[in-house]
């Protein structure tokens, strides 16, 4: 049985099989989560997001690639870029929920069984936090539900403990 583990931490330190990046299209890094994945794993994340750039032009949001985790403790990178809130009737949510699902079926695909995500959209995109948490629980409920067997751990990694406990609520309003 797949368990969601939401925890209060930082994205670099965990010791998972892949970490997912919020990225931006360009995979040209960042701030936020992506600069900080960038600067603890070194040169060659980004080495890699060019070699996926000059191939197929940067990943188109709600999408997702994997690159090599460089330094960092886990194996790999699933980069996802998250939709810009833009007041919600633009399709924010479906593309936020593509996020989650795409970068759980390349962890699949990749045969990495612990996976652990940031808050997706929530910072430079200005994604309302609880409405971002409800959609990352249920998604990533419903891809486990489903698919369990694939994975032994999914993880939610909230940088701050006030984010984290907008997370615990909309995992118990399930
Ligand atoms: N570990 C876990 N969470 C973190 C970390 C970290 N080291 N650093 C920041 N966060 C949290 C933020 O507190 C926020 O809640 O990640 C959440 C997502 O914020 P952003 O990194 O700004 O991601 P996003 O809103 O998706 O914006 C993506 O920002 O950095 C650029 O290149 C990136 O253009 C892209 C955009």
């Amino acid at each position: 049985m797949t368990r969601l583990v939401l925890l209060r931490g930082d994205i670099t330190e965990q010791r998972v099989d892949a970490i997912v990046n919020a990225a931006n299209r360009a995979l040209a890094g960042g701030g936020g989560v992506d600069g900080a994945i960038h600067r603890a794993g070194g040169p060659s994340i980004m080495a890699a997001c060019d070699r996926i750039r000059a191939e197929q032009g940067g990943c188109p949001t709600g999408s997702a690639v994997v690159t090599t985790a460089g330094r960092l403790p886990a194996k790999a990178v699933i980069h996802t870029v998250g939709p810009i809130w833009r007041g919600g009737g633009s399709g924010e949510a479906e593309v936020l929920a593509s996020c989650y699902r795409q970068s759980l079926h390349l962890a699949r695909a990749g045969g990495f069984r612990s996976v652990a995500f940031p808050s997706i959209s929530t910072g430079a995109y200005g994604y309302p936090l609880d409405q971002a948490a409800a959609i990352a629980v249920a998604t990533i409920n419903a891809v486990i539900a489903c698919e369990g067997d694939a994975f032994d751990e999914v993880r939610m990694v909230l940088f701050r403990q006030s984010d984290l406990e907008v997370y615990q609520t909309a995992a118990l309003r399930r």
